[in-house]
């Protein structure tokens, strides 16, 4: 039976106490020594990006302009060598042995639920907490997506509201491993195997993350992956990918992305166009042998970030995310939680310091308004519409530097007014504080779980 997440809420509740000097440690890194770059009186640097695609570029720059060209000469556009290759180099690194790719992740969702042969009518539960295609999949088949609510910790869809939603319209499930981690697939998987259902998991965030050691995407019967260039293993356009371990799946999908045609001009069903193209290809392929490390960065920059916030008192405003201990999490995104309804004049506090941050739903699924005809009300995802109302997402990109994020977090607790508890390394700032704090809830489970991205996939 799955624990509702509600209870372990708890492990993560922060407090704070009242406060006096905010100073991030001394700021200098790689990215944040220009002239404009310096910190100021303060320790804070002048600004910091939700995102900086252009340093992954730099470095890889002359490696993707000769890819360019290659796919240029060899004037093959549209699939062709280089996608199969990526897809064969992509089989290897997640274990699977069918990999599918398409023109975005959207269309691999969408294909996924046509190789199921979802129809009108057919219900599929997926969760109301994600980007909005894992829904509109569903509805272009003219299928009913059914929403269930969150776990309030991992914000991953709650098995048990999943198992309470199965009716016997219901054709397939739909978790998504949101920020880079893996939905509870302990949970999950048997809830699917009792009632028959095939699960597709949108792990369009979550290339690389793990589950007892298994990649994601390779743990249902369909993976829905995408390469938009924010996610971790992002191409110059669109495009995505399918994995499964099913011969049949695997060659459905080959056949849908394509028209349903084989051969040329002979159409066996009615598939969609959904091709990736070579020039993105050729990219990926320059950019794959980079994703472990790049994944191993993101968890470093995670890791800093618990230790930063530990610094600071903040634990009655802030709850930060925690690990996974059944598996590896790649971190598309940090989220943490604002509370006491702080979290946009907090945005708005960040944004005025040119730190960036995104939000991450504002607005969820079973309340957008082309949504309104399925009839679902304020109130019917409790945990869901809290999320919407108090998640911030915070630069976790590879790149990042560790005094960009002391930016981060000191500007955070500057709005807040809370003092440095800690100094790195971690002992208490007696000055500060009246009573010595002990280490956060999340910090020491973590200890107690040790770190679980020792698996490869
Ligand atoms: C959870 C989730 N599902 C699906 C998608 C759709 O992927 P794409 O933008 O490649 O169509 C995205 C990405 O934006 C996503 O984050």
């Amino acid at each position: 039976m799955a624990t509702s997440g509600r209870e372990r809420l708890g492990e993560l509740a922060i407090m704070i106490r009242p406060n006096t000097s905010i100073l991030p440690a001394n700021a200098s890194d790689k990215h944040a020594n220009s002239a404009d770059d310096r910190p100021d009186a303060g320790g804070f640097l002048p600004g910091v990006g939700l995102l900086a695609l252009d340093r992954q570029y730099a470095v890889l720059r002359e490696e993707i302009r000769a890819a360019l060209d290659r796919v240029c000469d060899s004037g093959r556009f549209v699939l062709g060598p280089d996608v199969a290759d990526l897809e064969v180099e992509l089989a290897r690194s997640l274990g699977v042995p069918h990999v599918i790719s398409c023109a975005s992740g959207s269309d691999a969702l969408l294909l996924a639920l046509m190789a199921l042969d979802i129809q009108p009518g057919d219900e599929v539960i997926l969760p109301s907490y994600t980007f909005f295609a894992t829904a509109s999949a569903v509805t272009r088949l003219g299928a009913v997506p059914i929403f269930a609510d969150i776990d309030p910790v991992t914000y991953l869809v709650d098995p048990v509201d999943v198992e309470r939603k199965i009716s016997k319209r219901t054709k397939a499930i739909m978790p998504v491993h949101l920020f880079g981690r893996t939905a509870d697939m302990d949970a999950l998987l048997p809830i699917a195997k009792a009632a028959g259902l095939p699960i597709v998991e949108d792990a369009a965030q979550s290339i690389l993350s793990t589950w007892h050691g298994r990649c994601s995407g390779s743990l249902g019967d369909v993976g829905c992956f995408s390469f938009y260039p924010t996610k971790n293993l992002g191409g110059i356009g669109d495009g995505g990918f399918l994995t499964t371990t099913r011969d049949d799946i695997a060659q459905s999908l080959k056949l849908l992305r394509v028209h349903g045609m084989e051969p040329r001009y002979y159409h066996q069903v009615v598939g969609i166009n959904s091709r990736l193209d070579s020039i993105q290809a050729a990219v990926l392929r320059v950019k794959l042998p980079h994703l472990d490390a790049w994944t191993t960065a993101r968890q470093s920059n995670a890791a800093r970030y618990m230790e930063l916030f530990s610094h600071y008192d903040l634990e009655e405003h802030v709850v930060v995310p925690g690990e996974e201990p059944r598996g590896r999490h790649v971190w598309n995104q940090f989220v943490i939680r604002v509370a006491g309804g702080r979290r946009d004049a907090l945005r708005a506090h960040l944004a005025a310091c040119k730190v960036g941050t995104e939000i991450y739903y504002p607005v969820p699924l079973h309340m957008q308004q082309c949504f309104a005809s399925l009839g679902w009300q304020k109130g019917d995802l409790p945990e869901t519409e809290r999320a919407a109302e108090e998640t911030l997402a915070l630069p976790i990109f590879p790149e990042l530097e560790p005094a960009e994020q002391r930016t981060v977090v000191g500007r955070i607790a500057e709005f807040f007014n809370v003092p440095q508890v800690r100094q790195p390394g971690g002992a208490a700032k007696q000055a500060d504080t009246a009573q010595p704090m002990d280490a956060p809830h999340f910090l020491r489970r973590m200890k107690a779980v040790g770190r679980a991205d020792d698996v490869r996939c």
